[in-house]
């Protein structure tokens, strides 16, 4: 195996940055083991809450979104782990056995207003052999109800307790997983890191409804004609993920495993120019299996050998500090012309249409010699506009070249 994948995280070294989210594909001990044999760095097991917590899931509770043929987002309304603390503790201990080179995460998550049931689970946590234990704060559906999950990370005070209590009893570092549904998630990572933790993870999924089905008059996921708010996952939510490892890199400096809507090796560079230094992936491994991390390796080999890089760890970047104000941007915004590349526009009108319908009405065709005949004319686009820097266009087949 290539070495030029390999990295560390959290002090872990591991053979790439690629590591199975929190979530179905590490439902058992027996599956993470399957992903490490595929090749993942790195895998955190399903969450798994107090033992007095009944985990009863409800069916159906996975419902993916299409375009164009392709899954592009996905919502659930599964649980946490309904298997046993105990089981889980042998599991992880055989896994360690197994995979001393892996990096195995436990997750473990319990009421925001019981520290003795958060100090219990990560004792039971040390000395099973995990490297690192993550604190899911970031559940959508069922758990806020129990005092659990995304409510824990809606209120800074609720973060900083739970993160202390897990920190002062840990053996290893802590990674906090935050809901990215709050208004401010600065403010829960800062709490995070007065707490004392290792690293932030984000995103967990994102409140949604996935969509309507129009002809039988109901949510596409229901039990009975009736659904509850969900968590989206899949490629449609790395925006918000992206948007949120940059605001936690900035707001605490904290090293961040990445986790929302990474489906290719490209969407896994992104992050990791954003700042994050672990990048979990679930929604892709439920759709396409673990071998997709053959895949996504060749594709980092190949960015790398494009970019002339050695190491995956050139690839890291520090974009979350090009997150600025949109006072910045106004005060340097450049008084670019926009030319439309003449070679490449066909004249088909779309972008002349779409610029007017949307308002800006900075473009216009038209008549210029046709090189390719001897004699005529053809159509391309036009920017007419003396405001040029209102100029959109969503048409595809229409460049602007800036000059
Ligand atoms: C069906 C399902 C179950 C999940 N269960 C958990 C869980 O038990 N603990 C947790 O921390 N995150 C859980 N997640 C969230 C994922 O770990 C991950 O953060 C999220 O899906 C975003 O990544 P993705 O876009 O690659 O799926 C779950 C996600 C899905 C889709």
């Amino acid at each position: 195996m290539s070495q030029r994948l390999h990295t560390e995280f959290l002090g872990v070294e591991v053979e790439n940055p690629w590591c199975v989210a929190s979530a179905p594909p590490a439902a058992t001990g027996k599956l993470m083991a399957d992903a490490f044999d595929a090749g993942w760095g790195a895998a955190i097991m399903k969450t798994v809450g107090p033992v007095e917590e009944p985990i009863i899931n409800v069916a159906p509770r996975i419902q993916t979104m299409k375009k164009w043929n392709r899954e592009i987002a996905m919502q659930n309304i599964e649980l946490i782990t309904d298997r046993r603390l105990s089981v889980w503790l042998d599991e992880l201990k055989t896994l360690r056995k197994r995979y001393p080179q892996k990096m195995i995460i436990g997750s473990i998550m319990a009421p925001g207003h019981d520290m003795d049931a958060w100090a219990q689970l990560i004792e039971a946590m040390n000395g099973v052999g995990c490297d690192a234990v993550e604190l899911n704060l970031g559940c959508p559906h069922g758990m806020p109800e129990r005092d659990m999950g995304a409510v824990c990370s809606q209120d800074a005070e609720i973060v900083y307790n739970i993160v202390s209590t897990a920190k002062g009893a840990s053996k290893v570092p802590i990674l906090t997983k935050l809901t990215p549904n709050v208004t401010n998630i600065k403010m829960m990572a800062q709490a995070a890191k007065r707490g004392g933790t290792d690293a932030i993870t984000v995103i967990n999924t994102v409140n949604g409804i996935i969509g309507v089905d129009i002809y039988k008059r109901k949510p596409h996921l229901s039990v009975n004609g009736y659904t509850a708010i969900g968590g989206i996952s899949g490629n449609a939510v790395k925006p918000m993920g992206l948007k949120c490892v940059a605001e936690c890199k900035q707001a605490t400096g904290l090293p961040i495993s990445a986790t929302g809507g990474i489906t290719t090796w490209s969407d896994g560079v992104e992050y990791l120019l954003m700042g994050a230094g672990q990048l979990q992936v679930c929604t892709e491994i439920m759709i396409r299996g673990f071998k997709i991390v053959a895949g996504l390796n060749k594709g980092l080999e190949s960015y790398l050998d494009q970019m002339g890089y050695q190491t995956i760890d050139q690839a890291k970047g520090e974009l979350y500090k090009n997150v600025t104000t949109f006072e910045y941007l106004l005060e340097h915004s450049s008084s670019e012309k926009v030319q439309v590349n003449e070679e490449t526009c066909t004249g088909c009108n779309l972008c002349v249409v779409a610029c007017h319908d949307a308002g800006y009405d900075a473009l216009k065709l038209k008549e210029i010699p046709d090189l390719k005949r001897t004699q005529g004319t053809r159509k391309v686009a036009e920017v007419i506009s003396i405001n040029v820097r209102g100029v959109i266009c969503a048409s595809p087949c229409v460049q602007f070249l800036h000059v």
